[in-house]
This record gives structure tokens, C-alpha cells and sequence, in this order.
């Protein structure tokens, strides 16, 4: 199979209903659209269907208000065998004041599914441009620092509590 297009954006209005309790963007509310916008750019480029397994770097920078548009500028920037690191980039546009910021970036791996419900291999990213050769090399150096971070947990976890695994 063919990889699909491996970038995709998506603009949201922030309507009330998304609101917290002091009328901020409620930070759910946003994961939850930040997991639709990877899920549908990674399993538009695998052609299949993809879970997330992880997420990292979610960092609110500022409150996104009401009122404001959102737009999710979601990047495969890696694949391995059957994972794929999907960029989301967050630009928050206030439309009366004509201004827009970055508000946050963060990185999800999914991994795709065959029809057996089982890991299966994606198409292999073939980055052209510097900028996705760019992002390539942060992947796959973000994906050394993960494995790192997740024996560190767990050496953590063996120190604290020897008896118990
Ligand atoms: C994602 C999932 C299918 C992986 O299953 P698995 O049995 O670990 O599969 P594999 O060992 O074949 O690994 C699949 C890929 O995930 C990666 N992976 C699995 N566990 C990992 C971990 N703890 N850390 C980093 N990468 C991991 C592997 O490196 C592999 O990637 P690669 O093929 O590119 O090298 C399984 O963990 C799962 O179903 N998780 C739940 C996903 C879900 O429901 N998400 C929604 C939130 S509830």
C-alpha cells in the first residue's frame, strides 16, 4: 500500500462549551482534540487503523481563550516498524485582535493495526525537504531520550520499592 499524505491541519473554534471554570480553554479539551488530529494524520498516512500508545511534551505555554481559533498542524516526522511519531504544532489566533501565537507543541506515537488487531508494519517516511529531514533526526533522537526516560522510571520505582515489581 501507497503511504498517504503525511502532513494534515485542522482549525477549531473555541466555543463555550470547552470552557473551564474561569473561562479558559479547558486543557482536556484540547488533549482530546490533540489525539484526533494524530490519529487522523497517522492513520491517514498508514491507511490503517493506529492507537496512540504515548504522548510527550504536552506544555500549556498560555490559556487559550473562547472565542479564539485553534489550528492543529499535525506532522508524521518518523516511522519505525509499525510506530510513527506524529508533531502536532498548536497556533491559537485571536480574531478580533489579528494576532496569533504558538501555544504548544507536543509528540504522540501511534502504532498501527492490521485487520488481526495487531502491530503492523507502516510505510517507510521518506523525508525530502530539510525541514522533514530536520524533524527526522529530532524523531528518532526523541526516541532514544524516551527509552532513557522509561528506564530511569523504572530504576526509580526498583529503588524505592526493592520488593515489590
Ligand atoms: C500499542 C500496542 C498495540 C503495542 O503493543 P505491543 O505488544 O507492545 O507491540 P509491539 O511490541 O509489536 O510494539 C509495537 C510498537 O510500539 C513500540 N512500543 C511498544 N511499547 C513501547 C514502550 N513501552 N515504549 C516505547 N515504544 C513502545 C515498539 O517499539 C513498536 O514500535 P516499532 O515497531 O516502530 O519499533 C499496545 O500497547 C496497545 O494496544 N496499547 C493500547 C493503545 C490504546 O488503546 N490507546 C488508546 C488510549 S486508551
Amino acid at each position: 500500500m501507497e503511504a498517504g499524505n503525511h502532513q494534515l491541519s485542522m482549525t477549531i473554534l473555541m466555543t463555550p462549551d470547552l470552557a473551564n471554570f474561569s473561562g479558559k480553554v479547558h486543557g482536556g479539551a484540547l488533549l482530546k482534540h490533540l489525539d484526533e488530529v494524530a490519529y487522523a494524520c497517522a492513520s491517514r498516512y498508514a491507511g490503517r487503523y493506529v492507537v496512540t500508545l504515548s504522548v510527550d511534551q504536552v506544555i500549556f505555554r498560555e490559556p487559550v481563550n473562547v472565542g479564539e481559533l485553534v489550528t492543529f498542524l499535525a506532522s508524521v516526522n518518523y516511522t519505525g516498524t509499525t510506530s510513527m511519531e506524529v508533531g502536532v504544532k498548536v497556533i491559537t489566533e485571536n480574531i478580533q485582535q489579528r494576532s496569533v501565537r504558538h501555544t504548544n507543541s507536543c509528540f504522540f506515537t501511534m502504532v498501527a493495526l492490521g485487520d488481526d488487531g495487531k502491530p503492523c508494519p507502516v510505510h517507510q517516511l521518506e523525508p525530502k525537504t530539510f525541514d522533514e529531514k530536520r524533524r527526522c533526526i529530532q524523531a528518532q533522537q526523541r526516541r532514544q531520550i524516551r527509552r532513557e526516560l522509561q528506564e530511569r522510571y523504572q530504576a526509580i520505582k526498583e529503588d524505592v520499592l526493592p520488593s515489590s515489581t
